[in-house]
């Protein structure tokens, strides 16, 4: 690392108001005695009227896109001087995702949006400027809980939101259009005056490693190598009903028999090909008596592989299997592909900032994939990207037991500010190696 770059330790202020601003989002909800908050939520407007308010005290720009994203910026040093607006000068992205899965533990996504302002706050605590903007922000949808369709928000800031997304309907059946709609949006514009942003240099994202192995290390922070590829697909078996106490066994077309048979041969087959990893995490019964035989069942798939290859292969292994067991059943089966991302690299040149500030700071570090989604996979698609791993409690995460300790967060701050002046060093010619 250049030899003039700062070490100093985190201002005890950032650091006090780090904590408890992730302390208080843990809080913001929409269901009483648990943490979730999904897209177009009042817990999300909430949680933004609060990030406003942290803005305003740092002098920063604060707003809200259509698709609920947050964004707060820091301009650079000679945006006074410049007679451009923000809008076209260059830009550093830097945050991660504001909504949470059902009963989430308070570090998914929020750790990376609160560092990242702590980073502007830490740079502003040491004196630096930057030769470009600083973008905070906030994804609205990355965890998909509100559609079971993934990377909403940050699909939407990086100008690549689908005409298709709009029909999305929610557990209530509503639909994203109708969402925006009530908030007072056209829907027709989301899609329309949507840009693929200009000028951004990079994205940086903290995240917790959501795995054991910078705990089984004993490490603090690791720096990301790439995001495993995923499908997520909706299934629907369709039997037919009857009377369960007068059908006989073998004259039933029973939807749920099939759907559970398939649950398992998904397990089966994730353990036995290495790297993969399956999960059905929905599942839908209709009619749902006790006494009527399933007509038909809607399943849940995520399934995922560092190797979009050999990801691809399982999918299709997987579909010919249940589809013969479904066949045999009397079953007719269904199957909607939700999404499919690719393996996601890191861009070498972040990568090795956030590799040279991080030794710099506590010496060896690990270099990991991340088997999670995250938003950088999508920003991959616009700028090069670069994610911090933050060591957490028995790799859990998904859970509202996830914990990640105070020091290895401020760690991650420490190492993102020194990335970030590293950039700035660099800049104009990086970070594009
Ligand atoms: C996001 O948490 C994902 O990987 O599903
Ligand atoms: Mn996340
Ligand atoms: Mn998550």
């Amino acid at each position: 690392m250049e030899a003039d770059l700062p070490r100093p330790s985190l201002h005890p202020e950032v650091v006090a108001r780090l904590h408890s601003r992730l302390k208080e989002l843990g809080t913001i909800s929409e269901e009483p005695g648990k943490l979730t908050r999904r897209i177009f939520s009042s817990a999300m407007d909430s949680v933004h009227q609060r990030f406003h308010e942290w803005a305003d005290a740092a002098g920063l720009h604060f707003s809200v896109d259509a698709l609920q994203n947050m964004k707060i910026r820091w301009p650079s040093a000679d945006s006074a001087l410049s007679t451009t607006t923000h809008k076209t000068r260059e830009v550093l992205v830097i945050g991660s995702h504001l909504d949470t899965v059902r009963n989430a533990g308070r570090f998914d996504g929020a750790l990376g949006v609160v560092t990242a302002l702590a980073c502007v706050e830490q740079l502003q605590a040491w004196g630096r400027t930057l030769p470009f903007d600083l973008e905070v922000v906030g994804f609205s949808d990355e965890e998909g809980l509100r559609f079971q369709t993934a990377y909403l928000g940050s699909s939407h800031y990086a100008g690549l939101f689908r005409p298709e997304w709009l029909t999305l309907r929610d557990e209530s059946g509503q639909t994203l259009a109708h969402l925006l709609e009530n908030r007072g949006i056209n829907p027709s514009l989301v899609c329309t005056r949507q840009k693929a942003p200009t000028g951004v240099l990079g994205y940086l994202e903290v995240h917790i490693e959501q795995g054991p192995q910078l705990e089984a290390l004993g490490i603090s922070v690791g720096v990301v190598s790439a995001i495993a590829a995923q499908t997520r697909a909706r299934l629907r078996f369709t039997g037919k009903s009857g009377h369960a106490g007068t059908t006989p066994m073998t004259l039933r077309r029973d939807a749920l028999c099939a759907a559970a048979e398939a649950i398992l041969e998904i397990e089966e087959l994730a353990r036995s090909m290495d790297g993969l990893r399956a999960t059905v995490g929905q599942i839908r019964v209709e009619p749902g008596a006790s006494n009527v035989i399933p007509e038909w069942v809607v399943l849940s798939l995520d399934i995922r592989h560092e190797d979009g290859h050999r990801l691809e292969e399982a999918v299709k292994e997987f579909k010919d299997r249940i589809e013969k067991q479904a066949e045999a059943r009397g079953i007719q089966l269904d199957w909607e592909i939700l999404q499919q991302g690719p393996s996601v690299p890191m861009d070498p040149g972040l990568q090795s900032h956030l590799q040279r500030a991080a030794e710099s700071r506590q010496g060896r570090t690990p270099i990991l994939a991340s088997g999670a989604g995250h938003d950088a996979a999508v920003m991959a698609r616009v700028c090069p990207v670069g994610m911090l791993f933050v060591r957490c409690r028995d790799g859990l995460s998904h859970h509202p037991d996830e914990w990640a300790s105070p020091p290895d967060i401020e760690m991650g701050v420490a190492v993102v500010a020194d990335a970030i002046l590293a950039v700035a060093n660099a800049y104009p010619k990086e970070p594009h190696s």
